[in-house]
C-alpha cells in the first residue's frame, strides 16, 4: 500500500484531514470563533472572490499557525537561470532542438529550488498574462526549505527520477510519466533519491483545466476521476531556520520562520495541487484515414480570453493503434500560429527518431515549418499499411502556446546544448514531383 493518501477527481470540492486528529474540519462554518484543536482558519484564493461560480475556486486550510508568521521577505539569488527576461537574445525564429540538459556535476548540489533554468517563455507576472518554461536539474533534496509560486501555476513533467513532494495539502510522489499541478500561492518542498530531471510549464494567467470535449461526450482523454490530489497531513515541528522560498514578480525571496509549514490538519475547498497518471489517458484517432489535429491529445489546458486559444496546452502523444488507410500517418508538414515546445520523457519520439532525446527539448515557433525528416517521410510514404501500434515505450509531450516566446541567454548560449546541424535532418528532402507521375 502507498504511502500516500490521494481523492480523485478534477475540480471537485475536497475536504481532508489528518486521521490523527479526527473531527479537526469545522463544522456547519468556515471560521468559527474558536476552531477544533486550537487550529488557526486561512482562505487561499485561487480566484477573484467575485468569479463567477464555475471559474470560483478556493480552500480553507486549518493549522497550527497561520502561513503570515515569517520574517520579512529578502531577495534570495540562488537561480541565477531564473529569468522572465525575454530581451536577452535577439529573436530567433530558426527551428531549435536541444540534446538533453545536464545534470548537477557530483561536486555540485542543487536541490529543486536552485536547479530551475528559465528555456523560453513571454509575458509578464506583473501583468498576470504569459508563460514561461523552464527545466529542473537537481541532485539534492530541498532541506528546511519551502517554496511557492506567487506568480503562478506550475505543471511539473518529471523526466528522471520521481519527485516526493509535500505541500500544504499533503504528500504526492511523482514519477516519470506522471505530471503534477502545483497553483499559484501552495506552498512546497522536494525530495529526491538522487539525480533528477524534468520540464516545468509556468503559467501566469489562469489556471489548468480539462479540455472541452465537445462531440466526444463526456468520456474520453484525460478522465476527471483519473486525477488524484492529497489528503491532509502534517508535521508539528520546530526548526530554527526553516526558509520560505517566493518566486514573486520573476525573483525569488526569501523569508525565515521557526517552524514547518506544512502543518494544515485539515483542510477543504476546489483549490488543490493535483497529480496525473499519463498512461490512464484515453487516446482517441481517427479510424478512418487522414490526421485529426494534434488538439485531440490535450491533456490540460490554460485558456486565454479568445475562445479555443490557449494561453498553453498540454499535450501529449502516447502508445496507441495507427490505423489510418491510404495516409501519411507521421505527423504532417505544418507552420503554426501556435508556438510549439516539445519533450521526451522516455523512449525514442516517432516522427524523429534520431536526435530529439529523452531529457532533450525541441522548439518551433510561431510559422516556423517543420515536420518528419527525410527517413521518416521516405520510411512512411512506401510502407505497407497495416494497423500498428506506434509510440510503444515512449512520452513524448507538447507545450503549445498562442504567445510568441523568447528563448533565454541560457536556453540559447549557457546551457551548450543547443544543436547547430538540427535543420540538416530537412534538408535532403527529395523533390518527388514529376508531370508524368
Ligand atoms: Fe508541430
Amino acid at each position: 500500500m502507498s504511502d500516500y493518501k490521494y481523492q480523485s477527481g478534477f475540480g471537485s470540492h475536497f475536504s481532508s484531514e489528518d486521521n490523527r486528529c479526527p473531527g479537526a474540519l469545522p463544522k456547519g462554518q468556515n471560521s468559527p470563533q474558536v476552531c477544533p484543536y486550537g487550529l488557526y482558519a486561512e482562505q487561499l484564493s485561487g480566484s477573484a472572490f467575485t468569479a463567477p461560480r464555475t471559474e470560483n475556486t478556493r480552500t480553507w486550510l486549518y493549522r497550527i499557525r497561520p502561513s503570515v508568521v515569517h520574517e520579512p521577505f529578502k531577495r534570495y539569488d540562488v537561480s541565477k537561470n531564473l529569468t522572465h527576461n525575454w530581451d536577452e537574445q535577439y529573436p530567433n525564429p530558426n527551428q531549435m532542438r536541444w540534446k538533453p540538459f545536464d545534470m548537477p556535476k557530483e561536486t555540485e548540489k542543487y536541490d529543486f529550488t536552485q536547479g530551475l533554468h528559465t528555456i523560453c517563455g513571454a509575458g509578464n507576472p506583473r501583468d498576470r498574462h504569459g508563460l514561461a518554461i523552464h527545466v529542473y536539474t537537481c541532485n539534492v533534496s530541498m532541506i528546511d526549505s519551502a517554496f511557492y509560486n506567487s506568480d503562478g501555476d506550475f505543471l511539473i513533467v518529471p523526466q528522471c527520477g520521481v519527485l516526493d513532494i509535500t505541500t500544504e495539502f499533503g504528500k504526492m510522489k511523482v514519477k516519470p510519466n506522471e505530471i503534477c499541478v502545483i497553483q499559484q500561492g501552495m506552498r512546497f518542498n522536494v525530495k529526491i533519491e538522487g539525480p533528477s530531471r524534468g520540464y516545468i510549464l509556468e503559467v501566469y494567467n489562469n489556471h489548468f483545466k480539462l479540455p472541452d470535449l465537445g462531440p466526444i461526450g463526456a468520456n474520453g482523454l484525460a478522465n476527471p476521476r483519473d486525477f488524484e490530489t492529497p489528503t491532509a497531513w502534517f508535521e508539528d515541528k520546530n526548526v530554527e531556520d526553516y526558509k520560505i522560498i517566493s518566486k514573486f514578480q520573476g525573483m525569488l525571496f526569501v523569508g525565515k520562520q521557526d517552524h514547518s509549514p506544512f502543518d494544515v490538519v485539515a483542510w477543504h475547498g476546489n483549490y488543490v495541487p493535483f497529480k496525473y497518471d499519463l498512461q490512464k489517458f484515453m487516446v482517441i484517432n481517427t479510424v478512418s484515414f487522414d490526421h485529426c489535429d494534434p488538439s485531440i491529445f490535450t491533456v490540460l489546458t490554460c485558456p486565454s480570453h479568445r475562445p479555443g486559444t490557449a494561453i498553453a496546452d498540454f499535450v501529449i502523444f502516447p502508445p496507441r493503434w495507427s490505423v489510418q488507410e491510404h495516409t501519411f500517418r507521421p505527423p504532417y508538414y505544418h507552420r503554426n500560429c501556435m508556438s510549439e515546445f516539445m519533450g521526451l520523457i522516455l523512449g525514442k519520439y516517432e516522427a524523429k527518431e534520431d536526435g530529439f532525446m529523452p531529457g532533450g527539448a525541441s522548439l518551433h515557433s510561431i510559422m516556423t515549418p517543420h515536420g518528419p525528416d527525410v527517413n521518416c517521410f521516405e520510411g512512411a510514404s512506401n510502407a505497407i499499411l497495416k494497423p500498428e501500434r506506434v509510440a510503444d515505450g515512449t512520452q513524448a509531450f507538447m507545450f503549445e502556446s498562442s504567445l510568441s516566446m523568447a528563448v533565454t541567454k541560457w536556453g540559447e548560449e549557457t546551457c551548450q546544448k543547443l544543436d547547430a546541424s538540427y535543420y540538416k535532418c530537412w534538408q535532403n528532402l527529395k523533390k518527388h514531383f514529376s508531370m508524368n507521375k
